[in-house]
């Protein structure tokens, strides 16, 4: 049986896929971003799983503005890096899990949440900047991602977008898909995005480090009650694209202390600001199974 060993959760931001990309790494602005991620890497050859489900968001990528799945899974062999305007990220594509896929989707359409299949997806920043933050940077002919990842594309860009409760509910429904699958498969569930920002609007640059750090606090020792936070309070409190944080609830809901197992081990917890317009969180969660 497969069994979910992990979880992760790491903000996105566009600017540091590009400053890895243009050497930039070491500059003194990114230095203290990419420092918070040193253990993660290590923690990430040491713990390398068999498949990473990767929740993220699409914005307006794959997914224009003209068809928005509120919950789509990547059932495709393979997913190339999007063109998000300056050319595609010079990082390797992305190869999927069509098996384990295809048997999640089964398992949690069945359960109730009527999730979009998709046999064909590019990958924006959303998706890959996580794993350069996690895996390092990959460059080169024999460049690859350490592992399968299935996408997990949720839409937080245009309202309605799916609540907290949803995204912790569907998390348990692909806990259960996972720990029904018949192969004795490691696999790792992220949750992308966040925390706090606001990139348009006359509080465009919003970040609020308190609220963030409490926020965490809630998720890694009182998950159901962070589940209950409704979308005007990341709105107001985190910024308009903080709402992108319902994401990391879908992680937090397939974690075994929700299904009345042990409590998570808290491996790695990293917070810094700013970077571009937006706060950076950073958990390493260990489930206790
Ligand atoms: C930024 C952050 C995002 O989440 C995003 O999707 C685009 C830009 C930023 O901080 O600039
Ligand atoms: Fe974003």
């Amino acid at each position: 049986m497969a069994r979910i060993t992990a979880s992760v959760y790491t903000s996105h931001v566009p600017a540091i896929g590009a400053a890895l990309d243009l050497g930039k790494s070491h500059e003194p602005y990114w230095q203290p971003v990419f420092k918070g991620y040193e253990f993660s890497k290590q923690w990430m050859k040491d713990n390398t799983p068999d498949v990473i489900f990767l929740v993220y968001n699409d914005h307006a990528t794959a997914f224009s503005l003209e068809m928005i799945p509120t919950f789509a899974i990547g059932c495709a062999a393979e997913f190339t890096p999007a063109d998000e305007g300056w050319g595609p990220r010079p990082v390797p594509k992305v190869i999927g899990h069509p098996e384990l896929a295809a048997h999640i989707a089964q398992s949690v359409i069945q359960d109730d949440f009527d999730l979009t299949i998709v046999n064909k997806m590019d990958v924006d920043h959303g998706l890959t900047v996580p794993l350069s933050l996690m895996c390092d940077q990959q460059t080169g002919e024999s460049a690859a991602w350490p592992c399968p990842v299935i996408p997990f594309a949720v839409n937080v860009v245009q309202y309605p977008v799916p609540n907290g409760r949803r995204c912790y509910n569907l998390g348990q429904a692909i806990r259960k898909a996972v720990e029904s699958y018949d192969r004795p498969l490691n696999v790792q569930i992220w949750g992308t995005g966040g925390m706090s920002h606001q990139l348009q609007g006359a509080r465009a640059g919003l970040i609020n480090r308190e609220w963030d750090n409490a926020w965490l606090d809630q998720l890694i020792n009182d998950p159901d009650a962070c589940a209950a936070t409704p979308h005007i309070d990341y709105v107001r409190e985190a910024g308009s694209e903080g709402i992108e944080l319902v994401m990391w609830l879908i992680a937090r809901g397939a974690m075994a202390d929700v299904a009345g197992g042990a409590k998570p081990t808290v491996r790695h917890r990293f917070y810094h600001v700013p970077a571009s317009n937006t706060a950076v969180g950073h958990l390493i969660l260990e489930n206790n199974i």
